[in-house]
């Protein structure tokens, strides 16, 4: 974990897909009366076109171009929460960059609870799409340990599985007074 220097206006919410990232948002959202957004709603409102559709029809290289400036806009807002998407932090400078400008909190499930909650989901994600549970299973595996690195660079870290939103804002607290 990094240290957090300094009160910042906005949370960036990171972790794997089917982390409860988006579950997390309102949670937070509410207890803060903060603005909440997510970064593939954004990308979906900017460019008209469903995360899952602009894989297909462009690739994965182009989405996280776009994605990463998306993110960087996201400096105009404040009180603030963003969900990222599960491979934010582990493009370009996403990382450092987040962490410089706002307090990341890295909601972390195990391979487990991920791969559970992916395949009682409805949300559409291009890297899975199409495969067995056997193969969610693998992939997951293997993936979410190559993303790890990046996620553990987080200011916070929070077990995902029976999150409490009042939980983060203590250990908030405790990090900004240490
Ligand atoms: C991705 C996760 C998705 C979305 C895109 C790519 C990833 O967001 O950004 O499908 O690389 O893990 P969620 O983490 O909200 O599913």
């Amino acid at each position: 974990m990094e240290n957090l220097t300094a009160n910042s206006p906005r949370i960036f919410l990171i972790g794997y897909m089917g982390s409860g990232k988006s579950s997390a948002l309102k949670q937070l959202g509410k207890l803060l009366s903060w603005e909440t957004y997510d970064l593939d709603r954004l990308f979906e409102e900017r460019y008209k076109i469903s995360v899952q559709d602009f894989f297909h029809k462009y690739d994965e290289t182009a989405f996280r171009k776009l994605e990463s400036q998306l993110l960087k806009e996201t400096v105009n807002y404040e009180n603030a929460i963003i969900a990222t998407g599960g491979g934010t932090p582990c493009f370009y400078d996403n990382m450092e960059w987040m962490n410089a400008n706002g307090t990341t909190i890295f909601i972390k499930v195990s391979p487990k609870t991920a791969i559970n909650r992916l395949i009682n989901s409805k949300k559409k994600r291009p890297l899975i799409e199409g495969k067995s549970e056997q193969e969610l299973l693998e992939y997951v595996e293997q993936h979410y340990g190559e993303r790890m690195p990046f996620y553990e660079k987080a200011h916070i870290i929070v077990k995902g599985e029976n999150l409490d939103a009042k939980e983060i804002l203590s250990l908030m607290t405790l990090s900004y007074n240490a």
